[in-house]
């Protein structure tokens, strides 16, 4: 017989069985089946943890498996099913207590059973394979306990797993608890004083999940705005929830004791960032920013300031909504669907269009500034935002502005248009139209037709830009409820489009 515990592929938990066996003849501790170096040092881990409880580890020949072989095991997370399978081979432990539950966690020297990534994804495995517990770290349970179905014992220390196994003192399963949620950070829209024509554009961003971006002099709420987005976007579905705490926690990133995602995850990379660190990498290949925005915001602040080779690198995993990192040994798919919102000064000073500044910059410097942001990475943003240096009166004025929560019914009217007209397709919303279904959902009339003719004619507007305005002026209609797209829909729409997409 032998105890369950899984281990963690890219986003994935995968089933691992490991089985003790004790035999007489010259103490030996060996591990098999593919386990890595922090696997290894295990056994110095478990032996100082049961030397805590007072257990002896047993001197003989220990042969453990960790099975299937071909799984590839990392981290630390076996150290505590290992200690469990020995001390159920050595006979100080019922192995029943364990049948049918999954055990991940990682031991210190002390007994104490530290957290670890990934819970979420064991416990969405234990659901799957039809198990009916797990047992994990005590900081990790919240996240567990998320996933209905199955019962978490939140384990502390061994002792108390020993406890439990010997039916001393039984452990109380977690159960899911509002209070574990976590708190979205974003910032209310009532915080941001003037920029009416900016929080339109972003209103129609989030009704429609369309890329934007943002720019402006220095200190005119750039950043302010797009922190504002979480606010605004609806809350995440539950199985969206589910997907998004997934990442987190494999990532790492999941606060301790935090339970599932409620509001879309918003990631800000600094652009120093390295490319891996945007789209994920290493080896074992880990989640990048772009796959923790999934389903959220991936905010790109300072844009220009981000290497061409990073920004080369996201072009991809944007478009497709998946990433796949190959390794020698495997390949592994990150999911990457995201909105990217970026902010940018118009130049290096910052006051190229600001009518109460002049700019400083050479104009070689400008030019260079201008040329770093590729022409097919302008064209994935629907919207650009227009965000002035505003007057001192709307900055100093008392009358306070609207809230996050009437925008976001807004949106959410929005979105349930959507999500019926789009009933039985894949896409989600207006921004994952892809051009064949344009002519069946975002039909012109002739007078539309007309004013973007104008616009192409005049260089105003690319192909990829045409596509792109439809949809947004899709999203326009929806907003007002209008199921008929017209061209005052369609001038909106080309209003956002600025005038740095030339
Ligand atoms: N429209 C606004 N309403 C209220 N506060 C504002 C507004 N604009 C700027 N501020 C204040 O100024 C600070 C700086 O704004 P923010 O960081 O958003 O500017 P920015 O446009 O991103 O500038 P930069 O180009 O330098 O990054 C904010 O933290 C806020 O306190
Ligand atoms: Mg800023
Ligand atoms: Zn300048």
């Amino acid at each position: 017989m032998s105890i369950r515990s899984a281990a963690i592929i890219g986003i994935e938990a995968h089933p691992v069985d490991i089985e003790t066996d004790i035999s007489f003849g010259i103490h030996a501790f060996t591990l098999v089946g593919l386990p890595d170096v922090s696997v290894r040092e295990s056994k110095e881990r478990i032996r100082a943890a049961l030397r805590r409880v007072n257990l002896p580890f047993p001197r003989t020949r220990i042969t453990v498996n960790l099975a299937p072989a071909n799984v590839k095991k990392q981290g630390p997370v076996f150290d505590l099913p290992i200690a469990i399978s020995l001390l159920c081979a050595s006979g100080e432990l019922p192995q029943e207590a364990f049948a049918d539950t999954i055990i991940i966690g990682e031991l210190s020297l002390d007994g104490t059973i530290r957290r670890v990534p990934g819970v979420l994804a064991v416990a969405l495995l234990a659901r799957k394979a039809g198990i009916t517990s797990i047992l994990v770290p005590e900081g990790n349970a919240s996240e567990a306990a998320a996933v209905r179905g199955i019962t978490v014992f939140p384990a502390r220390h061994l002792a108390d797993v020993i406890d439990h196994a010997r039916g001393i003192r039984p452990i109380i399963p977690r159960e899911m608890s509002a209070e574990a949620r976590l708190i979205g950070a974003g910032v209310d829209l009532n915080c941001v004083r003037g920029q009416e024509a900016a929080k339109r554009g972003l209103e129609i961003a989030a009704a429609g999940s369309h890329n934007l971006l943002l720019k402006g002099p220095p200190g005119t709420g750039k950043t302010l705005l797009a922190r504002t987005l979480p606010t605004i976007l609806p809350p995440l579905s539950e199985d969206e929830s589910v997907e998004a705490t997934a990442i987190a926690s494999v990532a790492g990133v999941l606060p301790e004791g935090a339970g599932l995602l409620t509001e879309r995850p918003f990631r800000s990379p600094h652009h120093s960032a390295s490319a891996a660190a945007l789209v994920g990498g290493g080896n074992p290949p880990r989640p990048g920013e772009v796959t923790l925005a999934h389903r959220g915001v991936l905010f790109l602040d300072e844009l220009p300031e981000f290497s061409k080779h990073c920004l080369d690198h996201l072009r991809q995993p944007l478009e497709d909504g998946s990433i796949t990192i190959s390794r020698a040994s495997s390949s592994i798919r990150f999911p990457s669907r995201c909105m990217l919102v970026a902010a940018m000064n118009p130049c290096p000073c910052g006051f190229a269009d600001d009518p109460g500044n002049r700019c400083t910059c050479a104009e070689r410097s400008r030019a260079q500034y201008a040329r770093k942001l590729s022409g097919p990475l302008l064209d994935r943003f629907d919207l650009v935002i227009s965000v002035p240096a505003i007057e001192s009166d709307k900055l100093l004025g008392t009358d306070l502005p609207e809230g996050s929560e009437f925008v976001r019914a807004r949106v959410l009217a929005a979105r349930m248009i959507q999500s019926e007209r789009y009933k039985g397709t894949p896409y989600p919303a207006n921004a994952d139209l892809p051009a064949s279904v344009l002519e069946q959902f975002c039909p012109l009339d002739p007078e539309s037709k007309n004013l973007l003719r104008s616009a192409l004619d005049a260089g105003h507007l690319s192909a990829r830009g045409l596509s792109r305005i439809r949809k947004v002026a899709r999203t326009v209609a929806d907003l007002s409820g209008e199921s008929i797209l017209q061209v005052h829909h369609v001038a909106e729409a080309l209003r956002f489009r600025g005038t740095v997409i030339r």
